[in-house]
């Protein structure tokens, strides 16, 4: 089977060759000509970098209802795509205004404002076109499914709807007033948990999973979609831009909305121990065969970037 460590590597040398080719310049059909300028910073948002965590979840989901690689392969790549976009988006000015991501200067920095909004916009798109390729799925139905979550993780009623909750706690757009606990879990599980739980649920779409295996991987996907968050956010306080490869100590200058603030260390901490042990559970209908799940909950606890 293989350590953990050997497998997630596997994934990301593996999306790397694969995201390489689709961010290829040669035209596709219906497509008049790939700017050069754009491609270039879409490979520069992509290429080079990042854990290629939910790309991952996809195979590994994919593997627990032993739906073929090579289409999970593909459809976790799209999702990255997507995901890189949103990353893109995230570190605009207008956003969080970061210089650094990956260990490299963000889109806006290495091009401009404008290139950065036109890559993302071209990121997101062809996410949807590579989830609607024969190569993802033979049974259109799964591929439309594929493409309706998507749509539904990443839009209005999650990641995007997630960011403009986070900003909007800020108190950028109207006085600002504290988040409960719950609003702020809501928020991070539009913003960052849709995206994990899309992960999650597309590996057992691509399997033909029946509703209960579906739901089971569901809850798994919203425990380690908020835990993801949690980590994300105390190594914004615990740790430092050469590790993280971003800016740390930011979240509360920019008055974030975050279970780190609203809990402290030690609270956030309780609360992302009890989700891995969450995510865990939602496992047990798989037993052993669900064990790199297992670790990846535990990675997503434990990772120092
Ligand atoms: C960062 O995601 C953005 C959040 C949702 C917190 P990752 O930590 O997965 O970033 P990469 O892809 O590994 O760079
Ligand atoms: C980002 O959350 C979530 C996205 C949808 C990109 P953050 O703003 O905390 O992510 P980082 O810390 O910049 O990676
Ligand atoms: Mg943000
Ligand atoms: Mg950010
Ligand atoms: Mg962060």
């Amino acid at each position: 089977m293989g350590s953990f460590a050997d497998r997630l590597n596997a994934v990301a040398t593996e999306s790397e060759a694969l995201l390489a080719r689709l961010l290829g310049d040669t035209p596709l059909a219906g497509e008049t000509a790939r700017p050069e300028r754009l491609v270039a910073a879409m490979r520069h948002a992509v290429l080079g970098g990042g854990k290629r965590l939910r790309p991952f979840l996809v195979v590994e989901s994919a593997a627990l209802f032993g739906a073929g690689r090579e289409g999970a392969l593909l459809a976790g790549c799209a999702l990255e795509l997507l995901h890189c976009y949103s990353l893109v988006h995230d570190d605009l000015p207008a956003m969080d205004n970061d210089d650094l991501r990956r260990g490299q200067p963000t889109v806006h920095k290495a091009y401009d404002e404008a290139t950065a909004i036109l890559a993302g916009d071209a990121l997101l798109t062809l996410a949807f076109d590579i989830l609607s390729r024969e190569d993802v799925h033979a049974d259109a139905g799964v591929r439309i499914a594929l493409v309706r979550e998507l749509a539904r993780a990443s839009g209005l009623g999650g990641m995007a709807g997630g960011q403009m909750l986070d900003l909007s706690a800020e108190g950028r757009f109207a006085p600002k007033r504290s988040l409960s606990e719950n609003e702020i879990i809501t928020l991070q599980a539009m913003k960052t948990g849709a995206l994990l739980r899309f992960a999650c649920r597309a590996g057992a779409i691509l399997g033909q999973a029946n509703a209960e295996q579906i739901m089971a991987v569901e809850h798994y996907g919203a425990a380690i979609g908020e835990a993801f968050q949690i980590a994300d956010d105390l190594l914004d306080v615990e740790s430092d831009a050469a590790t993280l490869g971003k800016a740390a100590g930011k979240d509360a200058e920019a008055g974030k909305a975050t279970l780190v603030a609203a809990l402290g260390i030690d609270g956030a901490r309780a609360r992302l121990n009890h989700l891995i042990d969450s995510a865990d559970s939602a496992l047990a209908p798989f037993g052993a065969k669900a064990d790199t799940l297992r670790a990846a909950a535990r990675f997503v606890a434990a990772r120092r970037n």
